[in-house]
């Protein structure tokens, strides 16, 4: 008799979408702190200070104001106006407030980039090492990611290696700078290189600028910015990292149409909207002096100079990298393979790391140190680095 699948099942198109193994190193730690274990937590990416008091303030006085009912879902229009004028002045991208929409996060943001472009079956280019929930947001879309190599497309030739490792179906490139977890700015000559290839090919670009107030070497350049790539790119944000604002969910995309009525429809549905104090909390944030972004900046290289030296220093080979706020070392010499290489870590010196397999093929052989920490953070980790190796 043939058996009758139950009607009792998940969705199947959530059948191949993962978690990320981040948040499993999130839980080995918690475990291990839970039965009294001192861990140096480096898995992390969140902000070493805490959410200025400002922006903190500006949510308390929204409350107080009883500033607590629906707002416009795609965003209120302070803030929208606000986001249009920094957009101009940082990033060179000139839109309406109509073309800039407030997202639960980055995260949400790139959520809504991935479903509003792509159809059952389309490729996607991402460059690998890649942020891990991209694989997994390009499958909820029913989409296939296809890893372009970063390291070898800037040795060959970023249009060369493009071309490579594309298929008929390529739909859209993941153009992530600076870059999670390797730390690589793409520079402006190389933004044009793909940008040429997304007009050649007729291609979109999500352009994910999380970092981009956390260059150390080189300079911030948002693709969208250059001739002919307004129309086909959508460029995602995130306040959680250069305010300091992880938990707030606070973030935006930004793009022209047909994809800003899809992305604000799948807002609609989805969250419809940001938290009122939220949005308040943001329009202050905005306000942020260039300085003290800057000076956070400074305070990020001091850390990153301080982590990568040490590292160097014990044998494992780690570039400085010139944006964000990880370390990306060659761990080989504790394992081949990096799964092995963070067990080996969290078991033997307490080091919560992530594999660098997490980040796809082209991360093995690495571990993603996340230095948004404290100084004494970083020192005590290299301490038990060091013992571990004596
Ligand atoms: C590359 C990259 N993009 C986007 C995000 C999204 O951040 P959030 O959802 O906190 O705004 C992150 C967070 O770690 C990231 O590393």
């Amino acid at each position: 008799m043939a058996t009758r699948q139950s009607g009792i099942r998940l969705a199947r198109r959530l059948d191949e979408v993962g978690f990320s193994s981040i948040v499993q190193m999130r839980n080995k730690v918690m475990a291990l702190r839970a039965a009294g274990h001192h861990v140096h937590g480096m898995h992390g990416g969140e902000p070493f200070f805490e959410t200025p008091d400002r922006i903190k303030a500006a949510a308390v006085k929204a409350l107080a104001d009883n500033q607590t009912r629906y707002a416009p879902s795609s965003g209120l229009l302070p803030l929208r106006e606000a986001l249009s004028v920094k957009l101009a002045a940082k990033n060179g991208i000139q839109v309406t407030p109509d073309e800039v929409l407030a997202t639960v996060g980055g995260a949400h943001a790139l959520f809504c980039a991935f479903q509003s472009t792509l159809d059952a079956g389309d490729d996607v280019l991402v460059f690998s090492p890649y942020w891990t929930p991209i694989g997994d947001l390009v499958v909820a879309a029913q989409g296939h990611p296809l890893q372009v190599p970063t390291v070898s497309a800037r040795r060959s030739g970023i249009r060369k290696t493009m071309e490579q490792f594309s298929t008929p179906k390529v739909r859209a490139i993941y153009y992530n700078t600076p870059q999670n977890p390797s730390g690589v700015v793409f520079t402006r000559a190389e933004a044009e290189e793909v940008a040429a290839f997304a007009i050649e090919r007729d291609l979109i670009v999500i352009a994910d600028e999380a970092y981009e107030d956390l260059v150390y070497d080189g300079k911030h350049f948002s693709i969208a910015s250059l001739p002919g790539m307004a129309e086909r790119t959508i460029s995602t944000y995130t306040f959680s990292k250069t305010y300091a604002m992880t938990g707030w969910r606070a973030g935006y995309v930004v793009a022209k149409e047909p994809f800003m009525t899809g992305m604000r429809k799948l807002v609609l549905y989805s969250t419809n909207g940001v938290a009122t104090p939220v949005q308040y909390a943001m329009i202050e944030a905005l306000k942020t002096p260039e300085a003290e972004i800057a000076r956070h900046r400074e305070e990020y290289r001091e850390r990153r100079d301080l982590l990568v030296a040490g590292l160097n220093e014990m044998g494992l080979e780690c570039p400085p990298p010139a944006g964000a706020f990880y370390a990306f070392p060659n761990v080989e010499k504790i394992h081949k393979n990096s799964e092995k290489a963070a067990q080996i870590l969290l078991e033997k010196a307490f080091i919560a790391t992530v594999p660098g397999s997490a980040f796809g093929a082209q991360g093995e052989g690495h571990l993603r140190f996340g230095y948004a920490v404290s100084l004494e953070q970083i020192e005590e980790c290299l301490e038990a680095l060091r013992k571990f190796f004596a």
